[in-house]
């Protein structure tokens, strides 16, 4: 079943010139980018992203984390492109991250750990329409 999910290239990995990388692991995971831009979240955007984390001891350090430089926002469409994308993320903390996935290669530490992708439909839905209207997405 083909899906959209979103992705963003975070700060620390923009810093790190790594997003060409990045998004070529994307396509040759058969995740093809509909839409992109980039852009520096203000605080409150950030907060707003990550509000279901509001009550996490991590949440005001990743909010100003996520606002302390540019990030690339993507939407990627292909086969079950959410499940797809959180394996070829790896996982959150990048120590534990399988050989091979982005955060393994591109990570730092459990909070500078280059990239973000949708969990689930629902949350894919909201994340997208968060950064793009409709109309922007090609595909
Ligand atoms: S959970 O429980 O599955 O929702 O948590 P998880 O998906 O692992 O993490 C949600 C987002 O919070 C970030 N995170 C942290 N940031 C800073 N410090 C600490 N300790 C920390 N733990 C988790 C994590 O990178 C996730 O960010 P996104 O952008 O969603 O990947």
């Amino acid at each position: 079943m083909s899906e959209r999910t979103l992705a963003i290239i975070k700060p620390d990995a923009v810093k790190k010139q790594a997003i060409g990388d990045i998004i070529s692991q994307y396509e040759q995971a058969g995740l093809r980018p509909v839409a992109m831009r980039m852009l520096v979240m203000g605080k409150g955007i950030a907060e707003g992203f990550y509000a279901v984390h509001r009550a996490r001891p991590f949440f005001d350090s990743l909010c100003t984390f996520m606002s302390s430089g540019p990030v690339v926002v993507l939407v990627l469409k292909g086969e079950n492109a959410i499940k797809k994308n959180r394996e070829l993320m790896g996982a959150t903390d990048p120590a534990k991250a399988d050989k091979g996935t982005i955060r393994a290669k591109h990570g730092t530490n459990i909070e500078y750990n280059a990239v973000h992708g949708s969990d689930s439909p629902e949350t894919a839905r909201v994340e997208i329409a968060y950064f793009f209207p409709e109309m922007s997405v090609v595909g």
